[in-house]
């Protein structure tokens, strides 16, 4: 795995947005994976400034998303579909239609968890973006979520639902379940660019980098791919 330390989260962000760029420059067809959260917001901030700037085009670029809620669709601004819209899609060219998530919504779950397997199968990801969870999770794959999984339908933690309280206004708002790509979906990615900043992140930090690869820890699958990067702050690589 490649490890890039920055100073700060803005120049983890400008980082980050170096490996995106490089990849969308040299394919204007590529299939991005996104993720949400707080950590790649800075990232899309320098997309758009990108875009803006230098007329960096996503006409052509397909996204497929990690995660959404099930209960939530864009009508709810903690979804994820609304996240995206809001902090990356309305500002830059892409097509509205190119840009994939699961339909939190969806009234049969197990069939929208088959449909959103299929479709990545049909959409190879060029690089697919993550965060991690202070619990070392990555999308909602949650300590002891088999390296084989596909996507799936989750029961959040304790820990990721405090955790993600702080974007609701109360933690009994937080959905319980969520609808996640698997470990398996991620690892197909040709490439993998993880971001983590600040020191509650430093424990999972650990474990992604120098940890035993162990379903415990589902960042550690990502030891095992081939072209992983991960671009974090000082205080996240505090004990590396
Ligand atoms: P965060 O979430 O970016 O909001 O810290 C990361 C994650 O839980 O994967």
């Amino acid at each position: 795995m490649k490890v890039i330390v920055a100073e700060n989260y803005e120049e983890m962000s400008r980082k980050a947005f170096e490996v995106m760029a490089e990849v969308v420059k040299n394919n204007p067809r590529a299939v991005l994976g996104l993720a949400t959260g707080s950590t790649p917001i800075g990232l899309y901030k320098n997309m758009i400034e990108d875009h803006e700037k230098n007329g960096t085009s996503y006409r052509e670029i397909k996204t497929v998303n990690l995660d959404e809620y099930a209960g939530l669709d864009y009508s709810s601004d903690q979804s994820y579909v609304y996240f995206m819209r809001h902090n990356l899609f309305d500002h830059i060219d892409i097509d509205l239609k190119n840009t994939n998530i699961e339909n939190g919504k969806a009234a049969d779950r197990a069939a929208e968890c088959a449909r959103y397997n299929a479709l990545l199968d049909e959409l190879p990801r060029d690089i697919q973006v993550l965060g991690i969870g202070s619990n070392g999770h990555i999308a909602f794959n949650e300590p002891g979520t088999p390296f084989g999984s596909v996507t799936h339908i989750v029961d959040l933690t304790e820990s990721t639902i405090k955790d993600n309280s702080r974007m609701f206004a109360s933690i009994d708002e937080v959905p319980r379940q969520a609808f996640t790509m698997g470990l398996k979906n991620i690892m197909q990615s040709k490439k993998i660019l993880i971001l983590a900043n600040g020191a509650n992140k430093a424990k999972a930090v650990y474990g992604l980098v120098k940890g035993e690869v162990t379903e415990n820890v589902p960042a550690s699958i990502l030891q095992l791919h081939p072209d992983c990067t991960l671009v974090c702050d000082k205080a996240a690589a505090s004990l590396l």
